[in-house]
């Protein structure tokens, strides 16, 4: 290295976002806005009906309208391969094969796409454009104990059981049996999802907001029968994602009229066309049974989950997964369930699974402590496996124990009379409540480029994805402490599939894997240069592909921990519920930039205060749409809904990590809901199992 004085490392130390103020001046550009030559736009029309088949797409009447360059539906668009298994394993999602077939499985299915030399011109036809369809009955009717209800083995087993379930609660001392619902929940990032697709010199380019590059370009690419290299995928900022930004509609739109048209064209979903076409968090139906001795000690446990998924594809929210690792007992049982209506399909949203899962199975845990007249953190530490509860696997570390100490010190828990309905303020009713978070923390091969420059900077290449994580941010931190320099002389390009195969921004296993694939090749480089030889102009670069080392990781329960707890008014003339302070203690890792870290888990738990208190997406019978799908009818829990949440965490470096990550995207979330839930019933004595805590559930 040309400095030889070693520096105070970067990983740990607060840095604000080396695109801050890019993005604040908004020199920053998003993906619908990145101006192009002779730029057409397309606009998607989406089915009213919510089952049948398309009669007719009028589309003679609109192409006459303004600016109107083509209409694509199925009776003209390109046929697209259909038949892969993309790079997270699964089929492609249906509603990407677009305008394939006449068939239409839910309302809000995209019907056709118009294409204008504007926005507005493409919206106003899109608009008046007539479909009509052949009608069939729809049923869109989510409910606990659904006959044709079936187990699922998709993305994980369906289910896993061990003991003797009834003969254990028959002889436990104490027995919780209650059921839980969440209803339908969306996502929705700040920047809706937009593409602009244009052949360029025989390369198909795509503009987009997604979660990762070379996922959207391998999948264009097989969609499309292209090399794989003849797909360029590029996102360089990111307005959120949460899961919803893969591959979608959209871009598929996109490529089909700019090949159609040879011309770049960009597609940009709208909000309400967001609750159709960018998935969501399916509906839950969830029972949650436990038998445990006097002492609290659990004999039996068991949590079944209901979700929903589509008539086209199978998406689980497998709910019953925190159970697998939280807690054991002599006899245990998870299912995970679901049952095909005609809705969109469900998809990935923050914590799929651990947050609906949290809900159901830490407020049974607050009902049992209650039952037992435990505290409910006392009943936690008595059921601390020591190994994981299904797999058997040890676990890679497990601070759990040490999050709740540390968090009822700072929460003030041992003041706390366990005795519900008690403390009054005035109208509002006063409680405290706790839960329990995990989320998984695993890492996926990626590859990344390092090159010394020869002016004495670095640059680093991988298609990484910043979706608001700070994640080009925490990276640079991580290469800056690999080459032993300070931060400022080491740039990080993201968000290019041309830069090679990386993770997606996902499963929380982003920061960990690029990092991984940042020291590797750092640790190549150093030793490059500890050779000599000088720096040539165009610089040194070195490749790093990390599948071997993180192929090679022993199998243990992998998972970050976190202790929430929460203190809630409820006044009980309106039966309103306010948060008034929150804590989370993390268990999570090494953690690499405490100012973006503290925003990511502190969004997590506002967004739990949401999910408590606020989301829920209605669908309507009849028309099997949605009621209100927008901001305005969707409520997400708005600043006035937010108190002062503080987030920390308690030292937990991960063993098999070459930084110490384990990853902090999903966790916030988890357990957040549980722990206002149980702070309600703490001051009401009424427990609520149905979320949204809303005011007229409360009264
Ligand atoms: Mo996250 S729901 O894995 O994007």
């Amino acid at each position: 290295m040309t400095t030889a004085t070693r520096l105070t490392p970067s990983v740990g130390t607060a840095h604000s976002r080396v695109e801050g103020v890019d993005k604040v001046t908004g020199a920053a550009r998003y993906a619908g806005e990145i101006p192009f030559a002779e730029l057409a736009h397309g606009w998607l029309a989406l089915s009213t009906v919510a089952r049948g088949r398309i009669r007719s797409v009028e589309a003679d009447s609109v192409l006459g309208m303004p600016g109107v360059l083509a209409v694509l539906h199925h009776g003209n668009a390109p046929r697209v391969d259909t038949d892969h298994v993309g790079l997270l394993g699964v089929k492609p999602e249906p509603t990407t094969a677009l305008f394939q077939h006449d068939r239409v499985p839910h309302v809000g299915w995209p019907v056709a796409l118009v294409v204008a030399e504007t926005s507005e011109q493409a919206r106003e036809a899109a608009e008046a454009l007539v479909v009509t369809y052949e009608q069939e009955p729809h049923d869109v009717a989510f409910s606990a104990g659904r006959p044709d209800a079936y187990a699922v083995d998709s993305h994980m087993p369906g289910v896993t059981e061990k003991g003797d379930l009834e003969s254990e609660l028959a002889a436990s001392a104490v027995v919780v049996d209650a059921e839980y619902t969440t209803p339908e929940e969306h996502h929705n990032p700040m920047e809706p999802h937009a593409a602009t697709a244009h052949w360029d010199g025989g390369r198909l380019e795509v503009v987009d907001s997604n979660q990762g590059s070379t996922w959207v370009a391998q999948e264009l690419a097989a969609l499309f029968s292209l090399e794989p290299s003849a797909v360029r995928v590029r996102s360089e900022h990111i307005g959120g994602g949460f899961g919803s930004k893969g591959v979608r509609a959209h871009q598929v739109a996109a490529v089909m009229a700019a090949t159609a048209l040879q011309r770049p064209v960009r597609v940009v979903l709208t909000r309400r066309q967001m609750f159709s076409l960018a998935g969501y968090r399916s509906p839950t139906a969830q029972r949650v049974r436990l038998g445990a001795d006097a002492d609290g000690r659990l004999r039996a446990l068991e949590h079944h989950s209901l979700s929903v998924t589509s008539t086209v594809h199978e998406f689980v929210e497998p709910s019953s997964g925190p159970a697998r690792v939280m807690y054991d007992a002599d006899a245990h049982r998870t299912a995970n369930e679901v049952v095909r209506l005609d809705v969109p399909t469900p998809t990935w949203m923050r914590a799929p699974g651990e947050a609906p899962g949290s809900f159901a199975l830490e407020s049974a845990l607050d009902e049992l402590a209650e039952k037992c007249g435990l505290d409910p953190i006392e009943l936690r530490t008595r059921n601390e496996p020591e190994a994981g509860p299904v797999s058997g696997l040890p676990f890679s570390s497990r601070n759990l124990l040490a999050c709740f100490r540390e968090g009822a010190r700072r929460f003030g828990w041992a003041d706390r009379d366990p005795r519900p309905g008690l403390r009054r303020d005035g109208r509002w009713l006063l409680g405290t409540g706790t839960a329990a978070a995990s989320f998984g923390a695993g890492a996926a091969p990626s590859t990344a480029a390092l090159t010394a420059e020869a002016d004495g900077t670095f640059t680093v290449r991988i298609t990484a994805s910043d979706i608001g994580t700070g994640a080009r941010t925490a990276l640079t931190l991580i290469a800056a402490d690999a080459l032993e320099v300070a931060p400022d002389r080491v740039r990080v390009r993201i968000g290019d599939s041309d830069f090679g195969f990386a993770m997606i921004a996902g499963g929380s296993m982003g920061t960990r894997s690029w990092g991984w694939a940042v020291m590797a090749a750092a640790q190549e480089l150093r030793e490059r240069l500890a050779l000599g030889g000088g720096i040539p102009p165009e610089g040194i670069t070195v490749r790093s592909d990390t599948s071997a080392a993180v192929g090679a990781l022993a199998q243990k329960e992998r998972h970050s921990f976190g202790a929430q707890f929460a203190e809630v008014a409820v006044d009980v003339t309106t039966g309103e519920v306010r948060v008034r302070r929150m804590l989370g203690m993390f268990a999570a890792g090494r953690i690499v930039n405490p100012l973006t870290a503290r925003s990511q888990f502190v969004g997590g738990m506002i967004w739990g205060i949401s999910m408590a208190l606020h989301e829920e997406a209605v669908r309507d019978r009849t028309s099997g749409g949605h009621v209100g799908a927008d901001l305005a009818g969707y409520h997400v829990a708005a600043h006035a809904d937010v108190p002062h949440i503080e987030a920390d965490w308690v030292d937990d470096p991960d063993p098999d990590d070459p930084v110490g990550i384990k990853g902090i995207g999903e966790i916030g979330i988890v357990g957040a809901a549980a722990a206002i839930a149980n702070a309600v019933w703490h001051a009401t004595g009424v427990r609520h199992r149905n979320l949204p805590i809303r005011p007229d559930r409360v009264l």
